[in-house]
């Protein structure tokens, strides 16, 4: 699917990268059966609506009921997923580098139950809630949830899932930590995001800058494409396993 000598290249590259980011899109999740939400030509509708209009603060205040079936569909399509041949060797890569940062834009959890640590999780998680009215953060992997809207064991609010919704933004925080390991880093690779959306990508853009090899695994081209280094069209899950001390460099 490469050329040998891309095949060479990489293969060299992967052995001499300390410092290494992944940045992670729905793409990687593809495969286990995770709903992408573009790609394909397509955007995510729900009943009728396109996820911009549903996952909103908007919503959340004016029909928590409708906002909460869509997040409540989430958990039980996530539950059900298990992490996937990509997610599994980001994860043994860690034992690769000396520092490995994956960046990801999915609230899933699939990264950390593939065994990965150091994670930056943009977008927040699917299975952490907070409650407005009186600050309280919490785990809740509750599904199915025994109430729509779920409401705070504390104060009785409804609570939110504790993600960045559409028309938020990235805590900065997390985003600086983002841009701290990308800047510092050699290898940047861009796996299964369409690199539409604001601030992650920025990243393949700054980790350009900085001088990293950028490397995109994505079965369609995005515009990172047109400043990656290498893009490998193909399916993460097929293609990043040969990405490993005994894998063969992504032949
Ligand atoms: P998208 O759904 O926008 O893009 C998914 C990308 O994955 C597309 O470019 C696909 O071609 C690619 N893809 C599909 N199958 C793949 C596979 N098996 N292996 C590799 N790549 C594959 O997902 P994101 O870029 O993550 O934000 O979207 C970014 C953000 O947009 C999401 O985090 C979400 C959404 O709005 C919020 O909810 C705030």
């Amino acid at each position: 699917m490469i050329c040998e000598r891309v095949a060479e290249e990489l293969k060299e590259r992967f052995r001499e990268a300390r410092a290494v980011v992944v940045l992670t899109g729905a793409g990687i999740s593809a495969e286990s059966g995770v709903p992408t939400f573009r790609g394909g030509g397509g955007a995510t509708v729900w009943r009728g609506m396109p996820v911009e209009k549903i996952a909103t603060p908007e919503m959340w205040r004016a029909d928590p009921v409708t906002f909460w079936q869509w997040y409540a569909y989430r958990r039980e399509v996530i539950e059900r997923a298990e992490p996937n041949a990509a997610h599994r060797a980001i994860a043994a890569w860690e034992r690769q580098f000396e520092r490995l940062t994956v960046i990801t834009q999915n609230v899933d959890g699939l990264h950390q139950r593939a065994g990965s640590r150091k994670i930056l999780e943009l977008h927040g998680s699917l299975w952490r809630v907070r409650c407005l009215q009186c600050g309280l953060n919490m785990e809740d992997r509750r599904v199915p949830l025994p109430e729509i809207p779920p409401r705070c064991p504390s104060c009785g609010g409804i609570l939110r899932p504790d993600v960045v919704l559409f028309g938020e933004v990235v805590p900065e925080t997390v985003f600086s930590r983002a841009v701290a390991a990308t800047a510092e880093c050699e290898l940047f690779l861009v796996v299964g995001t369409s690199a539409v959306v604001y601030p992650a990508a920025v990243l393949p853009v700054l980790a350009k800058q900085h001088r990293a090899f950028v490397i995109e695994v994505n079965p369609e081209t995005t515009p990172v494409t047109g400043i990656a280094d290498v893009t490998i069209l193909g399916r993460a899950g097929e293609i990043l396993p040969h990405f490993s001390p005994e894998g063969h460099g992504g032949g």
